[in-house]
């Protein structure tokens, strides 16, 4: 025996490792030995993981000195088995020199030889066998073995909570990550199937439209995935009707030119921003026709289609029917000025665009006849009675939002009228009967059947998604505006058809977003449209996490960059990013980048506790597409986890004493745990930013599946003595400038009334000055000003008053224009041009 360095006194024999370590424990002995035989992880990182287990096992050693004589007997026991196992382990005649010797030391200890004569009874090994076989299953995980030893009672209010959480904490669950290509219904599964509305193909998709449809789409399908569901998710662009073929006109292309163009662009917009998608399709194909048309011939055939003539607009001048789109006229209903042909955009009333006072051409401007056609209409008040029972059971036993049962109950209040579905255009599914043979099917009776024919696109199979209502969930996700298509119109076609379709249980619509203060417009140039994102220099997740942060759920909300630079700064950067990154840099630090043992307190257990009550809230939410709220939960777990880390200073207790270190270690193996957690929530948010945490921690890939189960389960996935990876920060600081210059790019022109102080310095310039934009910018720097004074006075986050503050010198910059004084002078570098 000798006396290793880091203990003061003789103890059990303990291995020298080639590099000079040793190892005093026979668990740690027998873990580097399994490792180094089936090759698992780099034997480096195994013996630096061993040798952070070293104050544990000494404190597991102790007792052998004889104060507890039936512990040492075992611990003796152990070492002999343990010593026999490696032998066994390794299956090799070589045994290493130096693992001999440490075997033939254990065994010659006076107190292993009896135990082992008590025990073996000359049985040899096969003694051991049946002995130890008598015994309680040996605990694998450490965090197991910590929390046993700690069962004082807890305090905390929802103790079953807590004890749940506890439990949940120690099981690890090994299961493998099987990812597999999606492509049926499955036997015994959730079978989900989950569509996006189809954004029409010749728009640019706004960030409204995004988080309208893919983006929210995009977050519960990765979710439904990380649940375990079975889910396709289709998507695809919507590519007939006039706009299209005016498009066309406009660029001097084909429609179908335009359709591959566009296609493209929307395709690449989706890609940027990482909506998964199964499928991204488009409508203009021989799908499309086929199963079009055979609804068609199933609605004609029950009777479900009426004809009748129907008096049309048309534009004399442009030498066409115009489609509803095209028109513009004095609301019928309630007088404004500017609704459409098919729909007043204020009171949402549907209109027959005949009905319009003073229509005009949106094209010339011309005033436009009224000339009669033969349509085939959809006889909804024959199939309203259908409608009704279906709507009742699905809003009852699905989770439609609040907004989609009240505009489809307002719909039915009104009563269904026979519903247009033919249109005299060129740029569409034909109508197969030979009386409309000039004419298409109309856009929505249609782009809704797209749904299908994209999913028929994807596999011959689609009807094991679509004709399977026993089997399979369906998903629509939607803005509002988009509601009464999907819960009365597209219904009734399906209903109509008869042929045992795949109907929505759950119909999530959201509000709308504005754009600072104003509405998204391409036409003004005013709002961030798709392909514009990417060039601001804004990673994807950030992007991403902003407009969920955002996202319209309940209520219509504003993109703004002043907030958006808030938040990326506050939320992403000082509490999420910053808890993350110091877990990670403790273990680092502090312990080599292994992660240390864990000892549960009465403090860990409660944080423990509350983690798991925001894991469980988050997927409660999450499984009723509450996207936004659940992401709060995710924010205050690193909220909880900074406030912990503050209280507890692993940075100090780490240059303590032992207790004040084991302080350290637990606090530091606990928060990285939760960092891989929270990396687990975020991936369907911000999936890069997740990849990159489980990359800094070496999370294994289970525990992407495991955590997610269920009610939800934190599992302990970094065990001490896991190994980490290099950690850096996550997100970047916004600054006030960078902000500057992208509300100016991309404000537009905003009405001189818009109470928003924003994105006018422009037009003040060009103007001159302008004494009434003055007064009001003098009072709007006067409350800013007091804004940030109060701010700095309530020691309030610095990246809080950072973005009041710059906010407070771009009024003030504004001022001096609409004062005609030339702004502050900005500082010059290099030379002028
Ligand atoms: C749809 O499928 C057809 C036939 O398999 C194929 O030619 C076409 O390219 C597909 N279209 C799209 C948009 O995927
Ligand atoms: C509808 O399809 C499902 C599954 O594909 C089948 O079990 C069921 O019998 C069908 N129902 C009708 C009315 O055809
Ligand atoms: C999250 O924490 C904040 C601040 O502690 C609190 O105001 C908020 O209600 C919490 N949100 C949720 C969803 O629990
Ligand atoms: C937010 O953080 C990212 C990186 O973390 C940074 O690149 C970006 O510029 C920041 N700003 C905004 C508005 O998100």
């Amino acid at each position: 025996c000798r006396v290793v360095p880091f203990l003061s006194r003789p103890a059990l024999p303990a291995l020298l490792l080639p590099n000079g370590l040793y190892l005093f424990s026979s668990n740690a002995i027998c873990r580097l030995l399994e490792c180094a035989g089936s090759k698992l992880p780099s034997l480096s990182a195994t013996l630096s993981t061993l040798q952070m287990e070293r104050r544990v096992l000494v404190i597991q050693d102790s007792p052998a000195s004889g104060q507890n004589k039936c512990f040492s007997a075992l611990m003796a026991i152990m070492k002999f088995y343990l010593a026999h196992l490696i032998v066994h382990c390794l299956q090799r005649a070589d045994v290493p020199k130096s693992v001999q010797a440490w075997f033939d030391r254990v065994a010659a200890i006076q107190g292993c030889q009896a135990a082992a004569q008590k025990v073996l009874q000359g049985k040899g090994l096969q003694g051991m066998k049946n002995y130890m076989q008598r015994q309680p299953a040996p605990q694998s995980s450490q965090c197991r073995d910590t929390l046993s030893h700690n069962s004082s009672p807890t305090e905390v209010a929802d103790v079953d909570s807590q004890d749940y959480v506890l439990t949940r904490w120690s099981k690890q669950n090994k299961s493998q990550v099987c990812v597999f290509p999606i492509s049926l219904p499955q036997e015994g599964k959730r079978n989900i199937l989950l569509t996006s509305a189809l954004p029409y193909v010749n728009n640019v998709p706004h960030l409204g439209n995004i988080i309208g449809c893919v983006l929210s789409a995009d977050v519960f399908s990765r979710y439904g995935r990380l649940r375990g569901w079975n889910l396709l998710f289709i998507c695809g662009t919507d590519e007939y009707g006039t706009a299209t073929e005016n498009k066309a006109r406009e660029e001097g292309l084909t429609p179908q030119q335009i359709c591959d163009k566009y296609h493209a662009v929307h395709a690449s917009i989706y890609k940027w921003f990482q909506i998964d998608f199964d499928f991204f399709g488009r409508t203009t194909t021989k799908k499309q026709t086929e199963i079009a048309q055979d609804i068609f011939w199933r609605l004609h055939k029950r009777d479900f289609l009426v004809e009748d003539t129907v008096e049309q607009l048309r534009c004399e001048s442009c030498q066409r029917f115009l489609a509803d789109r095209f028109v513009e006229g004095i609301c019928p209903f309630c007088n404004y000025p500017e609704a459409r042909g098919d729909q007043c955009d204020k009171c949402g009333r549907l209109i027959n665009a005949v009905e319009l006072r003073e229509p005009q051409c949106k094209v010339c401007r011309q005033t436009p006849v009224i000339r009669s056609s033969k349509h085939l209409f959809l006889d909804l008040p024959k199939l309203e009675g259908q409608l009704d029972e279906w709507l009742d059971k699905s809003t009852g036993s699905g989770d439609w939002t609040a907004n989609a049962k009240q505009i489809t109950r307002s719909w039915l209040r009104d009563g269904l009228k026979p519903r247009c579905i033919t249109r005299d255009l060129k740029w569409g599914t034909p109508v197969p009967h030979p009386d409309f043979a000039e004419k298409v099917f109309y856009v929505w009776f249609d782009a809704p059947i797209g749904y299908l024919s994209i999913t028929a696109n994807y596999t011959d199979q689609w009807e094991k998604w679509w004709k399977n209502p026993q089997q399979v969930e369906l998903y629509n996700f939607m803005a509002k505006d988009n509601v009464p298509f999907h819960s009365v119109v597209f219904p009734c076609s399906l209903l109509g058809a008869q042929d045992n379709y795949t109907l929505v249980n759950h119909l999530v619509a959201t509000e709308y977003l504005n754009y600072e203060d104003t509405k998204f417009s391409k036409s003004r140039g005013v709002g961030v449209f798709g392909d514009m994102a990417q060039d601001t220099g804004i990673p994807s997740d950030v992007w991403r996490f902003y407009l969920l942060y955002l996202r319209p759920e309940g209520q219509d909300s504003a993109f703004s960059w002043a907030d958006m630079a808030l938040k990326n700064n506050s939320e992403l950067l000082n509490n999420l990013g910053n808890f993350i990154n110091r877990a990670g840099m403790f273990v680092s630090k502090f312990f080599d980048g292994c992660v240390p043992v864990m000892e549960l307190q009465q403090e860990d257990k409660r944080l423990l506790a509350q983690v798991g009550w925001e894991l469980r809230q988050y997927i409660q939410l999450m499984d009723k597409v509450k996207i936004r709220d659940a992401l709060k939960h995710i924010l205050n777990i690193s909220r909880h986890g900074n406030q912990y880390i503050q209280v507890n200073e692993p940075w100090k207790n780490i240059k303590g004493g032992d207790s004040e270190r084991q302080r350290a270690s637990t606090v530091t193996g606990l928060s990285v745990n939760i960092a891989c957690l929270l990396s687990v929530m975020l991936q369907p948010y911000m999936p890069a930013v997740s990849q990159t945490i489980r990359k800094q921690l070496n999370a294994p890939e289970s525990c992407i599946n495991t955590m997610l189960q269920g009610t939800g389960t934190f599992v302990c996935a970094l065990t001490a003595g896991h190994r980490i990876g290099t950690v850096s920060p996550l997100f970047q600081k916004l600054e006030a400038d960078q902000i500057e210059a992208l509300k100016k790019r991309f404000g537009g022109q905003q009405p001189a009334a818009a109470p928003a102080p924003v994105a006018v310095a422009e037009t003040a310039a060009v103007n001159g000055a302008d004494p009434e934009r003055a007064r009001q910018l003098t009072q709007a720097v006067a409350e800013q000003g007091d804004k940030v004074r109060t701010l700095k006075a309530q020691k309030a986050e610095k990246a809080v008053i950072t973005a009041e503050v710059a906010m407070l010198l771009d009024l003030k910059k504004q001022l001096a224009l609409a004062e005609g004084k030339s702004p502050e002078p900005t500082p010059q570098k290099g030379k002028k041009k």
